[in-house]
């Protein structure tokens, strides 16, 4: 396993976004949407470093695991504020493929969201399969399988205080 981006790097850049989210929704009371388990460690520690009134929502996504479709994805778990109206900012843990975030745009968008923006702590440098484009990237990375800091492998590694690359020979 190899070091990608260290424990100092995280608290600086969390800073740095968190003084932007400020600056950006000051006199709104925006609507924090984090998606489970992923955010686990990245949303509270952002949200630290926000100095405004806020609310706070989760939703679990997970794959469904069945024979005849094997990548669907499901909401797990809806979203109880009510959010019509409101400004939402959708936080995950690592812009992928996108389609987990595009689910739950969808989702929120159904809602009656006033305006919706998209905050991730890791953006993965690759072609993807739905085009988001999140407002607040914390980093950018290479497109390699990452571990901690609440991202897993089968559930493991979450509670690395750092971001690694699990590589195969390790
Ligand atoms: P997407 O739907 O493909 O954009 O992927 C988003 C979700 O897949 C994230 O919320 C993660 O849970 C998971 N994921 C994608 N890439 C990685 C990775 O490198 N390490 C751990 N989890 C990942
Ligand atoms: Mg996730």
């Amino acid at each position: 396993m190899k070091k990608l981006i260290t424990e100092e790097q995280i608290k600086k850049r969390l800073k740095e976004l968190g003084a932007e989210i400020t600056t950006d929704y000051r006199g709104t009371v925006p609507v924090f949407i984090g998606v489970l388990k992923g955010v686990l460690f990245f949303l509270p520690d952002l949200l630290r470093n926000i100095n405004l009134t806020m609310e706070l929502d989760f939703v679990v996504i997970s794959f469904y695991h069945g024979k005849r479709k094997p990548r669907m994805l499901i909401l797990e778990r809806e979203i109880e504020t009510d959010i019509k109206d409101r400004h939402v900012i959708l936080v995950d843990d690592i812009l992928d493929t996108g389609n987990t975030l595009d689910l739950l745009i969808d989702n929120v968008n159904r809602k009656g969201a006033k305006d919706i923006s998209i905050c991730v702590l890791l953006q993965k440098e690759k072609e993807r399969e739905v085009n988001i484009t999140p407002a607040y990237v914390g980093f950018k990375i290479p497109d390699k399988f990452v571990i901690g800091y609440g991202l897993d492998f089968e559930e493991r590694f979450r509670n690395l205080p750092f971001i690694g690359v699990l590589e195969e020979n390790s």
